[in-house]
């Protein structure tokens, strides 16, 4: 199963990723977490995509086309895989594109979470992330069981620098802005599927994991 996950920030593609992989075992491509990783162990890739992610500006298409090449090139990605966060331009789902036609792939579906602007400027700024694992909580939609403190791991929560509020303003401008061509793109190729975001968690998962079932059975 080759699975795109799209979404506006904030629409839970991360929350969702977490439950779809665990479900039918593959691996979880977040182009955001990638960044995160490589700017915490400070390797030359997070040097580039530092100041674009602070601002929440998008990290220039070469360099995230070029890492998502080399990540879906990998042994276990051999049967399927799901893109976060990835494309998010048209350039790069053009370049998606090409990258699978020569491997002879394709994509299965587009996964689209819908949710309204309001509602996703509250999710990101109740957000609260693992600096370990990654896992995402909400103070009032997700809270953790300890107040402050990972439930898998115990450690310490933190806020994302780009989810201070101006910050997020500018990353839903941004993302609007190139959302639309995309879903053109992929709805001309009959893979779009539009998932309704604005449920409780767990209901989202129960409309993705219907249509997943469509197409694996
Ligand atoms: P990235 O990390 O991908 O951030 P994003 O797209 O802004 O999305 P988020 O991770 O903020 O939101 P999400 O949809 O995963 O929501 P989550 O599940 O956490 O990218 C970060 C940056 O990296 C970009 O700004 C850019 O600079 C760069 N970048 C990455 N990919 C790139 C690309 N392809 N090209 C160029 N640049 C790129 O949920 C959010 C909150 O809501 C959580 O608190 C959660 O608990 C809560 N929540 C989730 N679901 C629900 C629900 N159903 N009801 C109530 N609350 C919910
Ligand atoms: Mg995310
Ligand atoms: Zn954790």
């Amino acid at each position: 199963m080759n699975l795109i996950l799209m979404g506006l920030p904030g629409a839970g593609k991360g929350t969702q990723a977490e439950k779809i992989v665990e479900k039918y075992n593959i691996p979880h491509i977040s182009t955001g977490d990638m960044f995160r990783l490589a700017i915490k162990e400070g390797t030359e890739l997070g040097q580039k995509a530092k100041s674009y992610m602070d601002e929440g500006a998008l990290v220039p298409d070469e360099v995230t086309i070029g890492i998502v090449e080399e990540r879906l090139s990998k042994e276990d990605c051999q049967d399927g895989f799901l893109l976060d966060g990835f494309p998010r331009t048209l350039a790069q789902a053009e370049a998606l594109d090409q990258l699978l036609s020569n491997l002879g792939r394709q994509i299965d579906y587009v996964l689209h979470v819908d949710v309204d602007q309001e509602e996703l400027v509250e999710r990101l700024t109740g957000r609260w992330i693992c600096p370990e694992c990654g896992t995402a909580y909400h103070v009032r939609f997700n809270p953790p069981k300890v107040e402050g403190k990972c439930d898998k791991d115990g450690a310490t929560l933190i806020q994302r620098k780009d989810d201070q509020p101006a910050t997020v303003k500018n990353r839903l401008e941004v993302n609007i802005q190139q959302t639309q061509p995309m879903l053109d793109f992929y709805s001309a190729k009959g893979d779009l599927v539009a998932i309704n975001g604005a449920q409780d968690i767990n209901q989202v998962f129960a409309d993705i994991d219907e249509k997943l079932q469509a197409i694996s059975s």
